[in-house]
């Protein structure tokens, strides 16, 4: 098991369209283990392939850091492999995010409260869950970095604005970090 060089905003690999996942074999679950690896490594809470330079639908993450705080009900680490949104309700809340791929940046983002997600787990076997409160909050913001969204998307220009610098130099490679990440050329 090993710890991954993280993707850093404004790579281009953040906002490619993922591919599906097409089967389960070593190479798989070697790079399953390494994403949970890189994400403890970092104290994240969530990891997508993107992140990890890999243009396929998978994310992992474990909200238990999280959840035991907020006294909501924990999950543990879940491999979400072709996660399809089935629903998304409830109250519209707001939680601040922030993102390994974005370090240092955090703001508040909308989003409604419930999730309910089909996919495949680590064996391939078909999982359906309905999350609320940061669980879903995780689930929302991990499955967007498949379809190349990142969370600074949904900030007003003027949110955005005040944040530039700090975006600027992490696209130029110049900010900080505490985990490895890739470096940028
Ligand atoms: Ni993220």
């Amino acid at each position: 098991m090993s710890v991954l060089p993280i993707v850093t905003y404004n790579d281009p690999v953040l906002r490619k369209k993922t591919k599906p996942v097409e089967e389960n074999n070593k190479e798989l679950q070697t790079l399953i283990d390494d994403m949970f690896d890189t994400m403890y490594n970092s104290q994240g809470v969530g990891l997508a392939a993107p992140q990890i330079g890999k243009e396929i639908q998978l994310f992992v993450m474990d909200a238990d850091g999280i959840t035991e705080e907020t006294e909501e009900e924990d999950l543990g680490p879940l491999v979400f492999i072709n996660p399809q949104i089935e629903e998304k309700s409830g109250e519209k809340i707001k939680l601040e995010e922030g993102c390994l791929s974005i370090p240092d940046v955090r703001d508040d983002v909308v989003r409604p409260d419930k999730v309910v997600v089909e996919y495949l787990d680590r064996n391939f076997e078909k999982k359906k869950i309905t999350a609320t409160g940061w669980s879903s909050r995780v689930i929302q913001h991990e499955y967007d970095h498949l379809q190349g969204v990142l969370f600074v998307d949904y900030l007003s220009a003027f949110k955005r604005r005040l944040h530039r610098s700090l975006l600027k130099k992490i696209d130029k490679g110049t900010l900080e970090i505490e985990y490895p990440v890739v470096p940028k050329d």
